[in-house]
């Protein structure tokens, strides 16, 4: 029986090593917060925290994710009162927001132990994050509110 944690919260595994991490999140634990894009990597729609770095829950197999700490989207904070959060709301970024969750969790490691990034690094660290509802310049300037805010 493998082990991890989720939203710190230890869980058993005993499943298909192989299945997508999302997968685990989604029908097993029912958070459906992170969200299935293109399941090849190329969106970032499905983006969770990995021992504290963004990765690609769709094409992150299980035996990747035992024996680490996974962050969601519902764990990033329970009141969801992360300053990325209030930020993403003051700034009225989302528009259909099926992109978001991924788009605060890859914003939320890169603000990570009170970083403030520059224009250039934010938009470095976004670039893989699709939105088709181009909320690009919202996501910029919230993200850049963030990291001005106590907590980020
Ligand atoms: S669904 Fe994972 S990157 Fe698109
Ligand atoms: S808000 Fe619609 S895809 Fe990003």
């Amino acid at each position: 029986m493998a082990s991890l944690t989720v939203n710190g919260a230890s869980r058993n595994f005993d499943g298909d090593a192989t299945m997508p991490l999302l997968w685990y999140l989604r029908d097993e634990l029912q958070m459906t917060g992170t969200k299935f894009g293109c399941g090849m990597a190329l969106c970032g729609a499905c983006t969770v925290h990995l021992d504290g770095n963004p990765v690609r829950s769709c094409s992150t197999p299980m035996s990747a994710a035992v024996g680490k700490r996974v962050t969601t989207i519902e764990g990033l904070d329970a009141n969801g009162q992360h300053p990325l959060q209030v930020a993403w709301r003051e700034q009225g970024v989302p528009q259909c927001g099926y992109c978001q969750s991924g788009q605060i969790m890859q914003a939320a490691a890169l603000l990570k132990d009170g970083r403030r990034p520059t224009d250039a690094e934010i938009e470095s660290a976004m670039a893989g994050n699709i939105c088709r509802c181009g909320t690009y310049t919202r996501i910029k300037a919230a993200i850049k509110q963030a990291a001005t805010m106590k907590g980020a």
